[in-house]
């Protein structure tokens, strides 16, 4: 599994909406780290970028965005925009963000510590990290 929409069980009633998260339950790893952006500018595209361990959920809690994922063979487009659904991100996966609402909120649940280490931070190094081959 390189990533997948979770639809988290909401708790409703007529006060409204309630989602839970716990590790190793809804969130299918130890959260380590959690991390949000917020006041995205209008046009930005941000992310570029894989990790060798770091498996990642992210949860649009307010707003809306598009996740880029690439998995050295294929592509994927996401749209984010239930509070209710994650989109787990596995390791090894190019990431963009992008067409971020003005009140769009990002959250993202991480299973490691931020590593500077642990990343991919050019696309061509990041294709022949996963295709295990010399590109050149
Ligand atoms: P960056 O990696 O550029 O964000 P993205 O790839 O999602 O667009 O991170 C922006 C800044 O925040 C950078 O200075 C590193 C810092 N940062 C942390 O200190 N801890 C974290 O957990 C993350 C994700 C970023």
């Amino acid at each position: 599994m390189k990533y997948k929409i979770i639809n988290f069980q909401k708790h409703g009633d007529d006060r409204g909406m309630l989602v839970a998260l716990e590790e190793n339950k809804e969130i299918p790893f130890n959260i380590k780290r959690v991390y949000y952006m917020y006041d995205t500018v209008a046009g930005v595209r941000r992310g570029y970028h894989a990790h060798k361990k770091l498996q990642q959920i992210l949860i649009c809690i307010h707003g809306s965005c598009k996740i880029h994922l690439d998995d050295g063979f294929d592509t994927a487009e996401v749209v984010l925009d239930k509070q209710f659904q994650g989109l787990y991100v596995a390791n090894n996966m190019w990431r963009e963000m992008y067409d971020f609402s003005p009140d769009a909120v990002l959250m993202v649940l991480a299973s490691e510590y931020y590593d500077e280490s642990d990343y991919i931070r050019n696309y061509h190094e990041f294709l022949e990290y996963v295709r295990g081959e010399d590109l050149l």
